[in-house]
């Protein structure tokens, strides 16, 4: 039932080309740049979004509130559903609340639910497992169709729950006005792409190479993990796979804020895993890893295809496939996955069963 590989996590990062198909077909129309996603919800009927959940599903909802209010100028906020459930929320028949949970069943993110909607919110799933408690409890479902995930580390529910991101931001931009048609459809396109370029993430030249610094890094102590803008989320769900899998201890922080504190971390037992992928904000990436070099950090950087400039920079490099930034967490996400999975076999972990761990947290 593992489809021949050794475990389910394994099985389930191989099977991102085809969860993220499962994500997007039927959903895209390229000739005209709309996104179809059956959601009844008016979307020029919000003032403020609200995104609540937990874990993986947190950094996807870090990433689709950038997508949204670059896209479609909506204020975002996002929140832990631990939080959010006891903070007395600011809620009103203006808001949409869009929880993310692969299980559905997640008990804090379903009480935050059902807090949202005594406000008067609208509210939204971006959920996985059909007919789950959250389902029931929703005005409107976008059902991520990434298919059963078993490993305790989520893999393919993340990078689908960011691809349905993906297409949230262009309904509401293209519903507000936010976004021209040629923007969109050239999101669209880069979206139609992400399966393609997944595939092409998990040649086995890069698996390879991603096993090989993993392994050289497994003796690690302590990870560090950086990105900047759409990609902070990768860097901190990074370091939470990471965590999880191999119990080494990650931290993980928006590149600019190093020099406010985690830089005194830095010493040459360090590996920091930069996510320096094609962006507006390269350059500033870069002048964060020259701090992490003149400090002896061992640097990891996560490249575009092609980017030899950049290479100099690094102790190991990493290529990933180019791709749209505002997509480029999608494919981002598939090293970092490959990196912790290969640091917690080279220790020898049990991936699919993280001490402490449960698939669903079900508890308070
Ligand atoms: O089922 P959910 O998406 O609501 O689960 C949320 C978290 O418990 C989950 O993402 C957790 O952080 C995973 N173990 C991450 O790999």
């Amino acid at each position: 039932e593992k489809g021949g590989f050794d475990t389910y996590m394994l099985k389930e990062i191989y099977e991102q080309p085809q969860a993220l198909t499962n994500t997007l077909i039927g959903r895209l129309h390229d000739d005209t740049g709309e996104v179809n996603l059956d959601i009844n919800l008016n979307p020029q009927s919000f003032k403020r979004i609200s995104i609540i959940a937990c874990g993986t599903a947190y950094y996807a909802g870090l990433v689709g509130e950038y997508l949204i209010e670059q896209l479609a100028r909506v204020p975002v906020e996002v929140d832990v559903a631990s939080e959010y459930r006891y903070r007395n929320p600011l809620v009103s028949e203006n808001t949409l609340a869009i929880v993310v949970s692969q299980s559905g069943e997640t008990i804090d993110t379903l009480e935050a639910l059902r807090e949202a909607k005594k406000g008067g919110a609208k509210t939204l799933g971006v959920i996985n497992a059909k007919g789950s408690s959250m389902t029931r409890e929703l005005d409107d479902t976008l059902y991520i169709h990434a298919g059963p995930e078993i490993g305790v580390a989520s893999t393919k529910a993340y990078t689908s729950m960011v691809s349905a991101f993906v297409m949230l931001a262009l309904w509401l931009g293209r519903a507000r006005g936010t976004l021209s048609e040629m923007e969109a459809k050239d999101l669209l396109h880069a979206a139609r792409e992400l399966p393609r370029l997944v595939e092409e993430a998990l040649a086995p030249e890069r698996v390879e190479q991603i096993r090989r610094v993993a392994e050289k890094y497994a003796h690690a102590r302590d990870y560090l993990f950086l990105g900047r803008g759409v990609n902070a989320p990768t860097a901190y769900e990074g370091a939470l796979k990471l965590k999880e899998i191999s119990y080494i201890h990650a931290e993980a922080y928006a590149a600019g804020e190093m020099k406010h504190g985690p830089i005194a971390l830095i010493d040459a037992q360090l590996p920091v895993v930069v996510v320096a992928t094609e962006s507006r904000l390269l350059e500033k990436t870069i002048s964060n890893v020259q701090e992490v070099r003149a400090r002896s950090g061992k640097v990891i950087l996560l490249l575009s295809d092609g980017d030899s400039e950049n290479a100099r920079h690094a102790d190991d490099v990493l290529y990933v496939p180019r791709a749209h930034e505002m997509v480029s967490p999608v494919v981002n996400a598939v090293a970092m996955q490959l990196l912790a999975y290969f640091t917690a076999t080279a220790l020898g972990k049990d991936v699919d069963k993280p001490r402490n761990l449960a698939k669903s947290v079900t508890v308070e």
